[in-house]
Formats: C-alpha cells, structure tokens, sequence
C-alpha cells in the first residue's frame, strides 16, 4: 500500500483544531489542538468525561459549528467551506434527543426523514425495514411515536441514522441511558455497519465497556485535549501498571482521598459508590507490590475499613486514571 492508498482510506481528519466559546461567565475552550484521522469502516471512540469536548468535535464535524481556527475535513471536504458537500454523505444522532413526531408512527418518522434525503418510495421503504429488523423494531414500527419506550425511540433514531446510505455517520452518547440488553443490541448493530457498509462511525461516549466492545481505536480526551489514541488493547498494555480495587466503609466524601494520589508508585485512583452496600469501590493504579501496601495503610488511618482488595487487569478506566491521575467521576466534581 502506498502513501496514497493510506490517505485515500482516511474519511475524517482534523488538524490543529481549536474551538472556543465566549458566553457572560468568561471564555471556554472547548477543544485545544486537536489532531485526529479516522480511516474507513472504522468505529472511532472518542472517550472522555463530561466537558471533555466530545459533543463540540461531533457537532464541528457534523457542520453544525464552526472552528475557531484550525483544519477539519469529512470524506476530503473542508467543514467550513463545503459543508454541504459534507452533508450528502454524513448522518448523525445524539442518544440524548430521542426526537420524533409523537403522533405519527415510528414507520412514519423515518419516512418522513428518508423523503427529506430524497431517498425513492420504494427504496426508503426497503431501507427502513431492514435496518428496523436489525435493531429488532420491526413490530413497532407502525406504533406512535410517543407511545415507544425510550430504547424504542432510540433505535428509531438509529435506523434515521443510516437511512441515508451515509459514508460517515457520528453518534454522540448513543446508549446513555439505556438498560444493558438494549445497548448491547444498539452496540452490535453500529459494528455491523461499519463492518459489511465500510461506513466510518465516530462515537462520542464516556462509556468505557462500549469502547472496548466495539471500537478499533479510541481518542482519550480530556479540557479538550487528546492525551492518547491507539487501540484499546495498545492502550492498555502500554500502560504496564495494573489496578488495585478496594472495597472500603464508611464512604468517604469526595475530596477525601486526594493523599492517595501523593503515594509513591501511584499513578492515580477513581472511586464509586454503592449505595445499596453502603461501600465505596476504589481503584488505583499502582506500580508494584510496595505501592499497593501503602495504599491500604494510608486507607486505614483515614479511618476506613477495607472490607476486601483485590488486583485487576488493566481496563480503559486504568489507562485514563494513570493519564490523568483522576478517574471520570472526580473530573467531573473538579471545580476549577
Ligand atoms: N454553546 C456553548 N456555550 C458555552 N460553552 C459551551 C457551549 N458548548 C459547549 N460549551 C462548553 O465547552 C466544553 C465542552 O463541552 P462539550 O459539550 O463538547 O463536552 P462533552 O465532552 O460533550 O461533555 P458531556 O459528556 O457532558 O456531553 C464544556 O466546558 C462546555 O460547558
Ligand atoms: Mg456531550
């Protein structure tokens, strides 16, 4: 394969890009230089917290918004100055809408949306059943919109997604929310896609357990920066440093455990609640055995019980808690 070949297969690449917003409390910067190439038939991941700026690349991308400076191409065209070459052969969803028109069918939804693209009768109709079979909507289809549960309305926004024959498709959060079986299905049916259409799916989450279901490289981001991209496997082995978790009474406030990140050998630690157990599960990235020791020491003289400990692989929770030194859940209480 030559240089050409390899740019050819690239479908989505950004350079350098920048996006700020300036609103009353100040100026944000949503994204800060980033660079990416997504290649075909990929699903990318875009992991990161919340704020992280996943949602501002997807809609940049999508030509909802526009750069403040910096490159951003779709299938070779440029966001700003074709964007509605970009258009004809993208789609996109966002799992937080769940739009439709309550009062006509899901069958009519998509009809609706498959004569907006121009797509002919007859082939809209062939589209929107197979897909819906895909996704295992095909006996709702002719139910109201508004009386579809939420996983039901979502897949609708899903078959919406693909009706379009799109070369590019990008899904923000397109499981959040969603019970186990139905984002399972979801996940399977976004692989499919890219696997017998060649399509490129760019997908914004900040689920771990979706990223290694099913994507081949994932962009960690964080403040609007990349800190790693490679294969979720790549990822993890490079990380070399495996986790300790520890279940731990009472629950500790959050703030509570900063020193653990002070630790000698601690690459950083993330923590969550169960409630119904009255625990706390914390996880730390630790570099050998030494480390792991001084960690339950320190626990105990916060006053903490360790109800039990144990190592664990490596997962992508790992790998951004040793980039960043926080898990997700403490980036996101962060007040600064
Ligand atoms: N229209 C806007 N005006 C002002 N600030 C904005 C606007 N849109 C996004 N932001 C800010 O830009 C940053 C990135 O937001 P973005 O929605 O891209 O994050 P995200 O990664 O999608 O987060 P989430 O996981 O919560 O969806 C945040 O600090 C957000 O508050
Ligand atoms: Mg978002």
């Amino acid at each position: 394969m030559d240089m050409n070949d390899i740019d050819a297969a690239v479908t989505v690449r950004v350079n350098g890009l920048r996006r700020q917003f300036d609103s009353k409390e100040g100026k944000v910067i949503a994204l800060d230089g980033v660079d990416m190439q997504v290649r075909k038939g990929e699903v990318f991941g875009v992991l990161g917290p919340n704020g992280a700026g996943k949602t501002t690349m997807i809609r940049i991308l999508s030509t909802l918004l526009l750069p403040s400076s910096g490159k951003a191409e779709v299938m070779g065209f440029d966001v700003g100055k074709e964007p509605e070459k970009i258009r004809a052969v993208i789609n996109m969803a966002s799992g937080a809408e769940r739009a439709g028109y309550d009062f006509i069918t899901a069958r009519g939804n998509l009809w609706f949306f498959s004569q907006l693209y121009g797509i002919p009768s007859e082939e809209a109709h062939k589209r929107i059943n197979e897909l819906s079979k895909m996704l295992g909507l095909q006996n709702y289809l002719d139910r109201k919109f508004y009386a579809l549960s939420t996983g039901y309305k979502q897949r609708v926004t899903l078959v919406r997604a693909f009706i379009n024959d799109p070369k590019v498709v990008f899904l923000d959060e397109p499981t959040i929310g969603l019970d186990v079986m139905t984002a399972l299905s979801i996940r399977e049916y976004i692989l499919k896609q890219a696997k017998d259409h060649g399509r490129t799916i760019l997908l914004a989450t900040h689920n771990m357990a979706e990223v290694d279901a099913i994507c081949n490289r994932v962009a960690i981001i964080d403040k609007g920066k990349i800190l790693a991209c490679d294969t979720p496997a790549a990822l993890k082995r490079t990380l070399g440093a495996s986790s300790l978790v520890l279940d731990v009474s009472p629950v500790p406030t959050l703030g509570a455990l900063e020193p653990l990140g002070k630790l000698d050998g601690v690459k950083g630690y993330t923590s969550s609640i169960d409630e119904e157990r009255g625990l706390s599960r914390i996880q730390v990235v630790v570099e050998g055995d030494a480390a792991g020791q001084s960690v339950v020491e320190a626990i105990r003289k916060m006053g903490m019980t360790v109800m039990s400990n144990w190592r664990q692989q490596a997962t992508l929770e790992e790998v951004f808690v040793a980039l960043v030194g926080r898990g997700f859940r403490e980036r996101e209480h962060e007040t600064s």
